[in-house]
């Protein structure tokens, strides 16, 4: 598959799969969600450099226990995880600020480090190429292939060519609605060999206030990270929103075992998306729908992954049962 090279230097390689289509890709979804009834933006526009920095923050505000519950469970469930795969690529999708490889490359004893190469996929470039560097500077013998993509379409941009351990952590796969975390899971399973493993993070189903808590915190950092998605669009597609015209909203939607989360009209508006020669008008009050974080079930976990080929071969939850990591091998 075609891609750029970004940078190559000792032990870092990164090649990107996005330059040549990411204006074209961010015009025509934009396009189509904000003309929808329910207007609405895919999630990946949030990853520019602000909103990955704004993220990271995200996952040290007192309210947003999955970074820390997942964390938690990793630091016990590691040497248990890297027992049994003893060589090959770690390839993490939806990398980020990488924090919780760490938490896989601290249960290695130091000489079997060579044996690993740490493939980290983000659509995020900045977010990759500054993670990748600080994870060097403590790994210096640690190699590193970074690919910008995005992982719902270019799978097929990992190299194969070694065992693979893929994991996918923070609960991204609650940001799919349910047939795309079907089709997605499909997919994994179809490029995973017999010897491949996966690492799923789930955040589990849990009180509404504490969920709710987590996507409402106090600081404000959550609200600014759903706003920063319109100077996305103001940016790349020369649009005019004005943040400050748009209210955060993010609610437990019981029923659908999700949180969904909104930017919702204060007034009254129109505004041009000049590059697409278009005007949106609001009605005080409309959202345009920016984000679902769905929680599971242990039931969900085992169907969906059954519906896609894969077995649990092992499980781990942290004291509470608020968040679960599992691993999953094709059945055989
Ligand atoms: N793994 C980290 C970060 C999770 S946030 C953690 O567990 O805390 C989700 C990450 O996925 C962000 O870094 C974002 O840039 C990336 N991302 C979101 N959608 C993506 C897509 N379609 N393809 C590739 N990366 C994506
Ligand atoms: N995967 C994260 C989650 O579902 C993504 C996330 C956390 C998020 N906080 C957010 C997405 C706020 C949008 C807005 O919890």
């Amino acid at each position: 598959m075609e891609s750029d090279l970004i940078i190559k230097q000792n032990r870092i390689e990164i090649h990107s799969h996005l330059e040549k289509t990411y204006s074209s890709n961010i015009a025509l979804d934009a396009l189509r969600g904000l003309t929808a009834k329910q207007k609405y933006i895919p999630s990946k526009y949030f990853y520019d450099s602000r909103g990955s920095k704004l993220f990271d923050r995200i996952c040290c505000l007192p309210e947003y226990y999955p970074t820390r519950t997942e964390m938690s469970i990793l630091e016990y469930a590691a040497g248990k995880i890297m027992k049994s795969f003893d060589k090959g690529d770690i390839v993490e999708l939806g990398s980020g600020a990488n924090h919780k490889i760490r938490l896989l490359l601290e249960a290695l004893h130091e000489s079997r480090l060579p044996d690993y190469r740490y493939v980290p996929v983000d659509v995020s470039e900045s977010a990759l190429m500054s993670a990748s560097e600080e994870l060097l500077e403590i790994y210096p013998d640690l190699e590193i292939y970074g690919i910008v993509a995005d992982f719902t379409c270019h799978m097929n941009a990992i190299p194969a060519d070694r065992p693979r351990l893929i994991i996918f952590l923070g609960s991204t796969i609650g940001n799919f609605n349910e047939s795309d975390r079907q089709e997605f899971l499909r997919l994994l399973a179809r490029c995973m060999k017999p010897e491949d493993r996966a690492l799923i993070g789930f955040d589990m189903i849990k009180p509404r206030e504490t969920l709710e808590a987590a996507y409402n915190d106090s600081q404000g950092v959550t609200s600014a990270f759903n706003k920063n998605v319109l100077n996305v669009l103001n940016r790349e597609l020369n649009a005019e929103f004005d943040p400050a015209r748009f209210a955060h909203v993010a609610y437990y939607n019981e029923a659908r075992g999700r949180v969904e989360m909104h930017l919702q009209a204060k007034q009254d508006m129109e505004v041009n998306v000049n590059d697409l020669e278009l005007t949106v008008e609001f009605n005080k009050d409309e959202t345009i729908h920016t984000e679902i974080c769905s929680k599971f079930s242990r039931e969900d976990i085992l169907k969906m992954s059954a519906d896609a080929g894969l077995e649990i071969k092992q499980w781990f939850f942290d004291s509470k049962g608020w968040f679960s990591l599992a691993e999953l091998v094709l059945i055989d």
